[in-house]
This record gives structure tokens, sequence and C-alpha cells, in this order.
């Protein structure tokens, strides 16, 4: 069954290997003041600033820097945007980068001209954005989190070990994204992986609810076939335009809000993980791979029809002669096959957890209720020990 909703998506994208040359173009849209948002310096490296610079200032904009925007973007640093934002009259945040710096621009956005204090109005509580929004454009440098072409905006408060989600309104979501799979090319390998298994259980988290026919589940189960095969490809051969490019628009398409439509979702495993990045500052991929299998496992008994479905339409187990649950278990270890292959993180102890966070990571947990099972607390205890491995 598809449930009622209301659908509307309001970023434009430009995609493929010319893809800044829209950049210009798009510029003309805005004012003067121009706040350039990137990360620790990949961007001078790989020569993507310069071509930027080049084409803000051909355009005859005024730059402000804000640099240094750190995976897992901290709330100090969110507070010390809006101050940058504010002083110079930001007509434009401009965030070029992963999926951090893209959060990150999204809640210097939403934040700088809050009257109250922003992260207990809109992450804590969250409200609607009632005050004057700062318009956000992205030029993506890896593919994963989807950040390009939605509302969220995940940030940190290092204080309280806390991380939070939030999904911001239509009018948050970046004006416009720039995809170019040429520039994921100088990503660390494991980076790279991370980002596949980020789009992976971005996929998954949206899979494994409901039971009913729903045409969402059609769709993500293609996307992740093309995913599954890419990412293999992508391993081998990290230059593999025709692979690369698969991945940045899986990436978009996992989590651009589309396939979430007129369905429950889950995001357990996104809790989990948040919850170990707010502890160890994990990256975010990984925190995802060490919890996945586990909390699969656990859940799979509520669950089993999907999970045999998952088993032969995404990873082609033979249902001959096997009982429903042989069938299901079979397509977890299928996956733990290719997460192994693709050399992802599996267990909660290489991320830097040790026990005595178990209880903080379980009490950080934002318990959802759109999966197959509502978790207690011991149960995340006791998946944190099951990845403890
Ligand atoms: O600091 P820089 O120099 O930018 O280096 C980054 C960073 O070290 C590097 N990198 C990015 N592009 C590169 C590159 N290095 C070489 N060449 C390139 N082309 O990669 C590292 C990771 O970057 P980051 O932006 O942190 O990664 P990602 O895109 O995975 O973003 C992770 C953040 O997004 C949040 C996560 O929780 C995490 O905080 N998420 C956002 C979501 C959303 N907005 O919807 C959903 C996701 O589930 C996720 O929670
Ligand atoms: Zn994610």
């Amino acid at each position: 069954m598809q449930g009622s909703f209301s659908y509307y998506n309001p970023t434009r994208l430009h995609f493929g290997e010319d893809a800044l040359a829209s950049l210009k173009e798009e510029l003309g849209n805005f004012g003067e003041n121009v706040m350039l948002v990137y990360g620790k310096g990949s961007i001078k490296q790989n020569g993507i600033y310069d071509q930027i610079i080049a084409i803000l200032k051909d355009c005859g904009k005024r730059i402000f820097e804000d640099s240094g925007v750190m995976p897992n973007p901290t709330l100090d640093k969110v507070r010390e945007g809006c101050r940058l934002a504010k002083a110079n009259a930001i007509d434009l945040i401009l965030a070029v980068g992963g999926g951090s710096c893209c959060d990150y621009a999204k809640a210097v956005s939403a934040s700088t001209y809050c009257e109250e204090d922003p992260w207990e109005k809109y992450f804590l509580k969250g409200e609607a954005v009632a005050n004057r929004i700062i318009p956000i454009g992205c030029v993506l440098t890896m593919a994963g989190t989807g950040s390009e072409m939605n509302g969220g905006s995940v940030i940190t408060d290092s204080k309280t070990h806390l991380k939070v989600g939030r999904v911001f309104e239509a009018e948050v979501f970046p004006k416009f994204s720039i995809l170019n799979p040429v520039f994921t090319f100088t990503l660390p390998k494991n980076q790279m992986v991370a980002g596949c298994f980020d789009i992976m259980s971005h996929l998954l988290e949206q899979y494994f609810s409901d039971m009913d026919d729903n045409t969402s589940d059609y769709l993500i189960e293609g996307l992740l076939r093309s995913l599954i095969h890419s990412s293999k490809v992508a391993v081998k051969d990290p230059r593999n335009y025709e692979a690369r490019s698969n991945i940045m628009w899986i990436a978009t398409w996992a989590l651009n809000t589309l396939v979430a439509k007129g369905k429950t979702t889950d995001w357990m495993v996104h809790m989990i993980g948040h919850s170990i990045s707010g502890y160890t500052d994990a990256t975010h991929g990984m925190t995802l791979a060490a919890v996945s299998l586990p909390y699969y496992r656990h859940i799979l008994p509520y669950g089993l029809a999907k999970f045999k479905r998952y088993a032969m339409n995404v990873w082609n187990v033979s249902p001959e002669g096997k009982t429903d649950e042989q069938i299901a278990q079979e397509g977890l270890a299928t996956m733990e096959a290719f997460m192994r292959e693709l050399g992802l993180v599996m267990s909660i102890k290489d991320l830097g957890v040790t026990p005595e966070m178990f209880e903080g990571i379980a009490r950080g947990t934002f318990i959802l209720k759109g999966g197959y099972k509502v978790l207690t607390h011991e149960e995340i205890i006791n998946l944190l020990k099951e990845s403890f491995v």
C-alpha cells in the first residue's frame, strides 16, 4: 500500500564531469557576499578550491572563507559560523566538501538569525524555522550522505556527546548542488567505502519497515543492486568513472526523501551509530557498518518475510530446499561477505569504543518506533556487546 504524502524537492542538481560549469549561472541568482564553507584542506590539495575561487572572483563575489569544518561538525563550530555569517551579511553559503560541510551549512543557514538558542529550538525540540534563512549551495566532493538534496543536518554537541540529526524544511535544502563524480576520485579508500555503506544503510533503514506491497521497496532493491555492483568495481578500480558516477547518483536518490514516501522507516542503525560518533568521533559510515549485522540479526524474527525477500531480490539467494529463516540468514551472511570485501569496520572496538561507554551510548540513542521491533535500553546494550568483538 502506498500511504498518503506531499512530495516536493526544491534542489536543482547539476551532474557530470562538466557540472562545475553551472556554478557561474547559479551564482547569478544570489547577492554579492558569499561564505565559502569547506573542511580541513582536501579541496586545496586536489585543486577544487582554486577552481571555485576563480569562478567566484569572475562573478564579482566578495568571498568570506569559513574553513576547518570537521567530520561530525560540532555545535561550537556552528555558533562560530553564525557569527561570521551575521557580521558579513552573507547572501549565499557555498559548501564545498562532503556531508559534513553541507550539514554544517544548513545549520548555519537556519540558525544565524534565530533569536533563541538554535540548538535547543531546532535540534533538541525540532521546532519549525520561523526566522530568515540564508540560502545555501553545495559542491559535493564525497558521495554518501545525500545531504546535497535533502534537509538533513547532523550536529554534535561535544560537551554532552549528543549527536543530533535535524531534518529541516524545504527552504533550508540546498538551492542547487553540483555533483562531479571526478571530484570524489581523491577520497581515501576508507572514506569511499564508508560512503558506500552509508548509502546502503540509508536504503536499508527505509526498506526494513512495513510488510505490505509498496513501490518504494522495489525502487530500493534496484538502487541496492546497482550500489553493490558499483561498490565492488570501485574498490578494485577507484578511478572507474562509471562506478563512481553510479555511486554518487545512488547516494542522492537513497536519501533525497523519495523512497521514504508512503511508508514508515526504521533509522535505528543510524540512531545507535550517531551515539557512537558522539562518544568517539568515529567516521559515520563505519559506525553503521559495525552495528548493522548485530541489529539486523536481532530483528530478523520480527520481520522475517521482508528479510527473506531481501535475501532473494537483493543478494540472489536461492530459496530451494530452505526454510524462510535459512533464506533470510543467508541473505545477511552474503551481506557480511560483501562488507568484508569492501574492508569496512565490523567491530565498535575498532572505532575506539570502550565498555565504559556502553551505558552512555545507549542512553544517547534516540529510540524510534518505525522498525520491526522497538528496542529497549537493555537490547541496545546487548547489541553494543555483540559488536564489541
Ligand atoms: O575535511 P576535508 O578536507 O573536507 O576532508 C574530508 C573528511 O576528512 C574528506 N574528503 C571529502 N571529500 C574528499 C575528501 N578527501 C579527499 N578527496 C575528496 N574529494 O573525507 C572526510 C569525510 O568527509 P565528511 O564530509 O565528514 O563525510 P560524509 O560525507 O560522510 O559526511 C558525514 C557527516 O554527515 C552526516 C554524518 O552523521 C556525518 O556527520 N550525515 C548527514 C546526513 C544528511 N544530511 O542527510 C545523513 C547521514 O546519515 C549522516 O548522518
Ligand atoms: Zn547515514
